[in-house]
């Protein structure tokens, strides 16, 4: 059992043990946050606050500096931490970023872990830019995810129609490719493809309804006995529930989930800002009780 205190990679290494996923939600507006912190702590569950790049540019939540001071106000210990998701290195404009800038400042705020988002380079570039930030964090304390593969979505035009994307294979993180990436890199976090596409966040297609996703479990084995440290599942919201299972089982401790929560806040927000929270409290209480079905992990990963 771990005390309260533990840090996030600490974390996560007795949830992969353990057999518990944690899940993070994603923060594109402030007064979200409010509602998943409530439904975490009403669960007894624990889960991971995050904001990624693409929510402050393209959504509302401000600044990474914004999320934290609100984090600050409503977080709890013995349920919460606060990650820093997506920093890519090209974003999915094709835009070259200032990661190294953004992680630093994130660190600087206090961040419990972060991302580094390569997975639009090459295999040695994404490993070379993994590197520094690695080294920035590490230096920090802190933990760090990365992305082999591409997890598609995020890009503003039309996505290849889906059941060809699984079929085909295209994209999926390669288990010969994660076992060096891995080594050389030493991310304590691995985000892969398999299957698992990120609900859309185009201001045309941010409302539609995401399809829902398969995951290649036979692929995800071979990753898992390639590397054998917390994998991460991106493009959390819909996927298929058998899928999901399988996957908990087989190296997934983290998933990560954006629209399942967004678009009920969206559809409510310029009514009723109550209103949209609680639509956002609801679907939180969905997700942990019977989409995940991880009500009560807390007590499971802590000593409080
Ligand atoms: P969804 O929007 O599909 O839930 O994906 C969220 C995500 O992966 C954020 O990093």
């Amino acid at each position: 059992m771990l005390n309260s205190d533990a840090g996030t990679g600490m974390i996560l290494n007795d949830a992969l043990k353990k057999g518990i996923v944690i899940p993070g939600f994603n923060i594109p507006y402030l007064p979200m946050m409010e509602p998943v912190v409530r439904a975490l702590r009403d669960t007894d569950t624990f889960g991971l606050i995050m904001v990624a790049r693409l929510e402050w540019i393209k959504f509302k939540s401000g600044s990474m500096k914004s999320i934290r001071d609100e984090y600050e106000k409503l977080k709890d210990i013995r349920f919460t931490r606060l990650h820093l998701d997506h920093v890519p290195v090209i974003d999915e404009d094709n835009l070259l970023t200032d990661f190294e800038r953004i992680v630093t400042e994130a660190i600087d705020l206090g961040y419990n872990s972060v991302m580094i988002d390569g997975s639009r380079l090459s295999l040695e570039e994404n490993i070379e830019k993994t590197r520094v930030v690695i080294e920035l964090a590490h230096q920090a304390g802190i933990p760090v995810e990365a992305e082999l593969g591409a997890v598609m979505g995020h890009e503003s035009g039309p996505l290849p129609p889906y059941e060809d994307l699984f079929a085909s294979g295209k994209g999926f993180t390669s288990a010969a490719e994660a076992k060096r990436f891995v080594r050389e890199t030493r991310t304590d976090w691995l985000s892969v493809a398999i299957g698992n596409i990120h609900g859309a966040i185009s201001a045309a297609t941010r409302t539609e309804k995401k399809i829902e996703a398969r995951l290649a479990i036979p692929q995800l084995e071979k990753i898992n006995d390639a590397v054998h440290i917390p994998l991460v599942l991106h493009g959390g919201t819909g996927i298929a529930k058998e899928y999901l299972m399988q996957s908990f089982k087989k190296g997934i401790a983290k998933i990560n989930i954006a629209t399942a929560i967004r678009q009920p806040y969206e559809r409510l927000m310029n009514d009723s800002a109550k209103a949209a929270q609680e639509a956002v409290y609801n679907e939180m209480l969905d997700i942990i009780n019977n989409q995940l079905e991880i009500a009560g992990s807390a007590s499971r990963i802590f000593q409080y």
